[in-house]
Parts: C-alpha cells; structure tokens; sequence
C-alpha cells in the first residue's frame, strides 16, 4: 500500500481501527489517533517516544462536539472560538470525564482545538472521536511542516500520510487556557497575542519553567535540531575577523551573511513574519542535513509572529537535557 495520499476514507477506516495517520494541519503535521481509544493513544506515545507526562491536543471540526470533553465553556472562550475557528489556536479547558488520562496526562484540563486545513476538516466530520495529535515528530526534534518531513523520520511508525501540502502557517498552535483569573497565553504560537487580545482584552503570557512544566511543550530544549544552534548570534558572529564561515549555518529574516548559499536561510526577502514562519522549520531540517557544525540565528522583531518564532529558536538553543 503507497502510505502517502489523499484517500480520506482509508485515512477515516484506519483511524477508526485504532491506526496512527499523518494529517496536514495549518500550523504543522499531527500525529492522529482515536483520542478515545486508551490502546490507539498509547501507540502515539511509542512512535514519538514521548513521555506519558506530555498531554496530547484533541482535534475535532466544532464547537457542539468540543463542548462534549470540557465541562465548562466559558465566555472568553467561546469569543476566541468564535473569531479563530477553524485555526491556529488551542484552548485548555476544564475536561469531561470521558476524556481519557491518556490524552491529558492525568492534568484536570483538556487541551482541544478545531483546525484549518480542508482535508483533515473534512476528516473530522467523518469521525464520530475526536483525533488526538501531537506533532508528528519524534519527541524533541522541530515539528514537520510537510508530508516528507513526516515521511523522513516516522513512516515506519504510521499507517498513513494525508498529503495536504505544505503547511501554511508553519508554527504550532497557540495555547490560551485561564489562570488566576486571567486569560493566559501558555504557549506562543501561529496566532499572534496581538490578535488574541483585540478580542478579549489584555492577557497574560506564561513564563514556561524547564524542568517542571505546566505545558510540557514547554520544556526547554524542544524544537531542536541535531545541531548546536546559537540564537540571536548571527551579527556578532559574522563580526569577527577570524570566523569559519563555511562551517555555519544561518537563520536571518532579510539579510543575508557571507556563507554558502545552501547554509544561509534567508526566511523572508520582504521582511514579512508570516513568510518566516512558513519557512523556519523546513530551513531547521534543511541545514541539519548539511556540514555545517552549528546554526547561528539573527534575534526577529519581537512582536507578531516574530515572537513565537524567537521562542522556537531560543528553546532549540537551550542546553541539551
Ligand atoms: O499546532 C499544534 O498545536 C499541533 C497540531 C498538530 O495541532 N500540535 C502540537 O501538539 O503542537 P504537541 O503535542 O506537539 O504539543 C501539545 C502541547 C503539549 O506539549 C502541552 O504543552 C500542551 O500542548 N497541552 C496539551 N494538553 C495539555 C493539558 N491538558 N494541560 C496542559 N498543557 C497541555
Ligand atoms: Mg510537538
């Protein structure tokens, strides 16, 4: 059987058997499974090799169907949903029941999110379960934003690839749940805090802590490629005289740096911060296949996008654990 397509019905009949399908999402490629089957989700796990402390997001094409894992749907909520359903943006409510440890890691709330790509909407309404679905990496590494990026380090794991294409914003969801009392930003993401705010005010944005996390995705060193990456060294790096140029990699918005073509990631000519998303964890992968010895990176504009891509940078630089 070709495991990569666009066959929703195999995609759907694997699924409800308990396989582990490849679907295309806007932010990046999940790793779905039938996130009410405690066999199907552990399959996840081991084909990551994720740790079980690690909570999974539920997807699901609406909103009536979401209000069957939370237990309380609270206003701010339903205003975000309402402006960015289908999209980039993950809630983390108060969970049902029915919801099973697996998918939460034994935490009271559930993380639930209703994407925006055609194919894996069309999906969603074909299942009766919502599709549990971390990013479809093994555990650690930067996410995939195409179906070969899935193909290059899970095929073995996966029953099937849904091949939507190339992922139009490139970057995970953003994670917005509620904490003393204030709408907070757990996770920086596809959805800038600027567009989050427009609808419900001022939010908070979590600080993640390393080695104990409230959103394990938060853990320090995530995103990483097997490479040594240096954030925000790019311009101190090219200023010393005696610099291996050759042996660098590197990851700027608009300039370019005096280093081989293949080794410079130049992620957006135009200086626009969606173009960079789009292009970050491609350009990651791709110099992680090169020579170089490390990845040296310019620090982006802190604000739109430009604050969730720093953030993946700056956790691909963290220290090892
Ligand atoms: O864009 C995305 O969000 C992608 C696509 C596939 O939807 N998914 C994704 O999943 O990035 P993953 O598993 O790589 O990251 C999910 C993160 C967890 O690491 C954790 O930080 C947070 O979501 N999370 C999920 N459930 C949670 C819960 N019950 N409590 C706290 N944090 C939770
Ligand atoms: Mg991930």
């Amino acid at each position: 059987m070709e495991k990569t397509g666009t066959d929703l019905k195999l995609a759907a009949q694997l699924l409800t058997e308990g396989g582990l399908v490849a679907i295309p999402t806007e932010t990046v490629y999940g790793l779905a499974a039938n996130g009410l089957n405690e066999e199907a989700l552990l399959r996840i796990f081991k084909a990551k090799r994720r740790p079980l402390f690690d909570p999974l997001i539920l997807h699901t094409d609406s909103v009536d169907k979401v209000r069957q894992w939370v237990s309380d749907w609270p206003t701010w909520a339903n205003d975000l949903a309402a402006k960015w359903w289908p999209g980039p943006l993950t809630l983390l409510l108060p969970r049902q029941q029915v919801v099973p440890d697996l998918v939460t890691s034994g935490l009271p709330q559930v993380a639930v999110r209703v994407p925006r790509h055609p194919l894996t909407l069309t999906l969603l309404e074909m299942l009766p379960f919502p599709l549990a679905a971390p990013s479809a990496n093994p555990f650690g590494y930067v996410s995939p934003t195409r179906p070969e990026h899935v193909a290059a380090q899970l095929l073995q794991e996966v029953d099937y690839i849904l091949d939507g294409g190339a992922c139009e914003v490139g970057i995970e969801s953003t994670i917005v749940g509620w904490e003393n009392g204030q709408v907070t930003v757990f996770r920086l993401g596809g959805l800038p805090v600027e567009e989050i705010e427009r609808v419900v005010g001022p939010v908070v944005v979590h600080k993640g802590s390393g080695s104990n996390p409230v959103a394990p995705g938060m853990l320090k060193s995530h995103y990483a490629p097997g490479k040594p990456v240096l954030f925000g060294t790019a311009a101190t790096y090219f200023s010393n005289p005696f610099a291996n140029n050759a042996q660098v990699g590197v990851i700027s918005l608009r300039k370019t740096y005096p280093v081989p073509d293949a080794h410079m990631k130049t992620l957006s000519p135009t200086g626009n911060l969606e173009e960079a998303a789009r292009n970050l964890f491609k350009a990651l992968r791709e110099l992680d296949a090169t020579q170089v010895k490390m990845i040296v990176t310019e620090e982006f504009p802190d604000t739109l996008l430009g604050r969730a891509i720093n953030e993946r940078l700056r956790r691909a630089s963290a220290p090892r654990e």
